[in-house]
């Protein structure tokens, strides 16, 4: 404690300096005075003391991740940066904006799967001429060993966005609109977005197709749509949803999360309109309360069923008509991805292989 006062006096002493030179000299020489009167061992322990002091003090200011990453990232971005992004893709869209961009969302442990999806329908460049792009959503944990390595995963894949929020199954609504966000901030010339998970299978050949054959480029919506759903009160619920959030008895027309595309003049749109609508932790739902603020409906993309939340069993004929089927591994989504992949140009008896 003594020492730490001493430290106060030094900075007297500092400012004294800056004020005037003459009337720093003086006061140094005060202090030498001081220290010539006590040549006790006491004064040689308070210096001792003094000095860690300055250690101690120079290191918590040095060595910043020592202290929680929540503050770190938060007081980085408050000096540094226009907005809280932490990660954000190697692109430059306004020079060459995507026709799609593809935003995953995943967390610091599906190492393998965005590995899967980087090998497969995340690696497609370019079809029918138009660039895709798949990026990942990704928020941050507690641990400083994930931020580095997923640091190291952005430099190496230039493919990740972060911001600094909880990595948590109830702060999916936040994930999806840091994605949406980012769009409106860095890829707004882009023509269409899709959110979708990193457990899923999609054909990004079909969807493309299908989107320069519907050629609807603005207020458009769609995906697996779901009409009248009821939010779900019992509390033991993984969708569970409190009156307090949500207090209507049915939601608004929106499209699963599994996997829901969108024109991009809708991202500012669904951000600006996210700032009057509450957050309900149902991402899904809640994007579709933010269009029904806007007055749009999604449409289904074609006349039949392309967009699935469950899993449908693999065979070349059915998945060359879908567009997205869930819950796959990162082995099958590889293996599934080069059988379709190298089939090609075999023939389907019927247009549609789904029974
Ligand atoms: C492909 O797109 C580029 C730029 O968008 C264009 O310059 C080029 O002519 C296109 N090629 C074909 C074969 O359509
Ligand atoms: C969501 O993220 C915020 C910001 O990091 C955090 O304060 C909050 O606890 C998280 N919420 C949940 C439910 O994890
Ligand atoms: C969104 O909000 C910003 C800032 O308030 C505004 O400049 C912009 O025009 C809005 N965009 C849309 C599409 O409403």
């Amino acid at each position: 404690m003594r020492g730490c006062k001493k430290i106060f006096g030094l900075q007297v002493f500092q400012s004294a300096s800056k004020q005037s030179t003459h009337e720093g000299i003086l006061v140094a020489l005060k202090m030498l005075q001081f220290i010539l009167q006590r040549k006790t061992l006491n004064f040689l322990i308070l210096l001792v003391l003094l000095f860690l002091c300055i250690v101690i003090l120079w290191y918590t200011w040095q060595v910043p991740s020592y202290r929680p990453l929540v503050l770190y990232s938060h007081q980085v971005t408050k000096r540094f940066q226009k907005t809280d992004f932490l990660l954000t893709p190697e692109t430059d869209c306004m020079v060459d904006p995507p026709y799609l961009v593809i935003l995953v969302s995943t967390t610091h442990d599906q190492l393998k799967a965005r590995a899967a999806v980087r090998k497969t329908w995340g690696k497609i460049r370019l079809i029918q001429n138009k660039t895709v792009v798949t990026y990942f959503l990704i928020g941050t944990t507690e641990s400083h060993v994930h931020q580095d390595t997923l640091a190291n995963e952005n430099a190496q894949h230039g493919d990740i966005i972060q911001k600094n929020f909880l990595d948590t199954y109830h702060n999916l609504t936040l994930k999806t609109l840091m994605g949406i966000e980012w769009v409106s901030l860095f890829c707004s010339s882009s023509s269409f977005v899709m959110k979708t998970d990193s457990d899923m299978f999609i054909n990004v050949f079909y969807l493309v197709d299908l989107l320069l054959k519907k050629d609807k480029k603005t207020n458009f919506f769609t995906g697996f749509i779901k009409l009248n759903e009821r939010p779900l009160r019992d509390t033991s619920s993984k969708w569970y949803v409190s009156e307090a959030e949500y207090p209507e008895k049915t939601y608004p027309p929106f499209c699963s999360g599994t996997g829901y595309v969108f024109s991009a003049d809708l991202a500012q749109k669904i951000y600006n309109a996210s700032r009057h609508v509450p957050v309900v932790n149902l991402e899904d739902v809640y994007v579709g309360l933010c269009l029904s603020k806007l007055n749009i409906t999604p449409e289904p993309l074609t006349t039949k069923n392309v967009f699935f939340s469950h899993r449908i069993q693999f065979s070349v004929c059915s998945f060359r008509n879908i567009v997205t089927t869930h819950r796959f591994k990162p082995s099958e989504i590889l293996l599934y991805w080069r059988a379709l992949e190298e089939s090609m140009d075999a023939e389907c008896k019927s247009d549609d292989g789904l029974s």
